[in-house]
């Protein structure tokens, strides 16, 4: 179990009625470059993000390994057990090694709340209000060498846990670079709405970058290695000509397949325009080249 002190629970209403107020980091250039006449007047102010309802998060899922429908992960917690869990973090460029229970990293680690825009290659969108480890404090702990140019992170792919185990030929697996996994955007997440993961949304520990698309968001992680080599992520190795290696949010580089210009918000109406870097490009933009550059963007 995660442990949230119940004084910090806020109901789902509660939370939603707050409507949360978050410095989502658009500058005023990306803001009127990107967003045109759906942006307030005042591109400055403090963007709104109204959160997705628990119910919305929690039965529209990806999670092949439980099956390819948005319902099917929801049988999930019928098999998938995640207490115990442990991570091994590992790797050449990793020092400090070792296979940690879940409970002693939340032993070692606040968990922070954070709300992000959540964008699926498949152009819909939701927003999440995640709790969660930032993600550079856990591979500091690692202590990173100089060999360390990459972070591999693998999932869990248990045959007697999961229906559609191998899916992919193997474990789900994802990758960042160091300066990636350094950003504070980048989440371990281990619940929504003060609540723990559940085990369609990748409990009991998960990747979040709001910057990027849906699929680099790893579910239920098991290693995560610091390595010398760009990995081969699996979406990349089931498709490389769709799926690339950095997946960042554009609204300006199309899916083969599909435009991803605009996005259907999942849980509200219609469409929205899709943004930059999902909308945090004065977090990220820094990390890439030129903006043309289409090999960040797909
Ligand atoms: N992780 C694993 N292990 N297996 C998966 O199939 N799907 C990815 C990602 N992480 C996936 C995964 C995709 S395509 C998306 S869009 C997100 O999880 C979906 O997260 P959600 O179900 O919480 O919305």
């Amino acid at each position: 179990m995660i442990p949230i002190p119940t004084s910090r629970i806020t109901s789902e209403q509660d939370f939603r009625n707050r409507r949360k107020i978050i410095g989502a980091g658009l500058s005023a250039m990306a803001a009127m470059a990107c967003n045109g006449p759906l942006l307030a007047a005042d591109s400055n102010a403090p963007e709104l993000l109204e959160p997705t309802p628990l119910k919305t998060i929690n039965s529209y899922n990806n999670y092949y390994e439980f099956g390819f429908d948005k319902s099917d992960p929801s049988e999930a917690e019928q098999t998938l057990i995640t207490s115990p869990w442990s991570v091994e973090i590992t790797g050449a460029g990793a020092d400090k090694k070792g296979v940690y229970d879940l409970a002693d990293i939340y032993g070692e680690f606040a968990i922070e709340s954070h709300v992000h825009r959540f964008r699926c290659v498949e152009a819909w969108s939701m927003v999440v209000p995640w709790n969660g480890i930032p993600l550079h404090k856990v591979i500091a702990a690692a202590q990173p060498n100089s060999r360390a140019k990459y972070v591999r992170f693998t999932t869990v792919n248990d045959a007697t846990q999961m229906p559609n185990a191998n899916w992919a030929g193997g474990p789900y697996t994802e990758g960042l670079t160091i300066a990636e996994v350094m950003n504070p955007l980048a989440l371990l997440a281990t619940g929504i709405y003060d609540q723990p993961l559940e085990q369609q949304t990748g409990a009991p520990i998960r990747l979040v970058l709001p910057w990027k698309y849906g699929f680099k968001y790893a579910k239920s992680i098991v290693r995560i290695e610091l390595v010398e080599d760009m990995p081969k992520t699996t979406w990349w190795q089931q498709n490389s000509r769709e799926y690339g290696f950095y997946a960042n949010v554009s609204p300006h580089h199309n899916h083969p397949r599909w435009s991803q210009k605009t996005e259907r918000v999942i849980g509200g109406f219609g469409r929205q325009r899709t943004q930059i870097y999902n909308g945090y490009a004065e977090e990220v933009a820094h990390l890439y080249g030129a903006l043309e550059d289409r090999k960040y963007f797909y």
